[in-house]
């Protein structure tokens, strides 16, 4: 089976399963941090090196105030409980979108979990939190636009090289897959940039129902696709044999 180096995951679905159940939506998002220490222990086992979550939207701001509130208290939960289990099995933490609009105490525990784990080299596990892909580049643009307003960049040199350079995922490769839950079929602002070749999987399953086995069908139904770049199927196969390995 072929592993994707960085798996993006958006979890959707935690208000439909407990709207289902007449509980609270929050309950839903509850049970949806559940489903993330599964899949975390589950990518790390199978050898994913990072695992791109989307945890909370730019647009998700919009949401009832309560929700908001009690979508941040469970993340700044998750963060306290998670850091011993991220250093004992070796996982770095990294997060990615307009950390500055997180309230300062979820921001300040980010950021120490963040500084804590660094040394750890097993996995990546990257928030996307306030993250939308549209913010993120317009950030992006706004800081090429002071080089090129400082005179350190030229603005018929701009590669695309240097854009990615610009956005928060700097440090990260570009997904290899992309899984969204709870049946809905659009990619909703998240990583537009960097999903340009990303395969896309979609499955009905609600967010807190996404099992290892779930998680495992995806990986196996990537691991048939063919990633072609662009090319040829020929092209391709001339390709790996030049590179002598076998990844596509
Ligand atoms: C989408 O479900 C999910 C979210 C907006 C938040 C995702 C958050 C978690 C899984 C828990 C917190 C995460 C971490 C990493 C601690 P939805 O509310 O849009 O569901 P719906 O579409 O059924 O209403």
């Amino acid at each position: 089976m072929q592993i994707p180096i960085h798996l993006a995951i958006i979890m959707d679905g935690n208000g439909r399963w407990a709207e289902q159940r007449h509980l609270p939506r929050i309950l839903g998002h509850r049970k949806g941090v559940e489903s993330v220490q599964g899949i975390v222990d589950e990518c790390l086992e199978l050898g994913v090196r990072y695992l791109t979550l989307y945890a909370f939207s730019s647009e998700n701001w919009r949401r009832p105030q309560d929700e908001v509130e009690a979508l941040m208290a469970l993340l700044g939960t998750f963060l306290k409980n998670e850091l011993s289990r991220l250093q004992k099995m070796g996982i770095r933490l990294m997060a990615i979108g307009e950390l500055d609009r997180l309230p300062k105490s979820i921001s300040k525990i980010l950021k120490e979990s963040i500084k804590k784990t660094a040394g750890n080299d097993r996995m990546v596990l990257n928030l996307a939190l306030s993250y939308g892909s549209r913010n993120e580049l317009t950030r992006a643009m706004q800081r090429l636009g002071r080089e090129i307003a400082n005179g350190k960049l030229q603005a018929d040199a701009i590669t695309e090289e240097d854009i990615g350079m610009a956005l928060d995922t700097h440090d990260i490769p570009d997904p290899d897959l992309l899984i969204r839950t709870s049946g809905e079929m659009r990619t909703s602002n998240f990583l537009l940039w960097q999903t340009a070749y990303t395969e896309l999987y979609f499955t009905e399953a609600l967010w807190p129902d996404f099992s290892r086995d779930q998680l495992l069908q995806a990986i196996e139904e990537y691991s048939r696709r063919q990633r072609r770049f662009g090319l040829t199927g020929a092209q391709l196969r001339n390709k790996e044999n030049n590179d002598g390995e076998g990844r596509h």
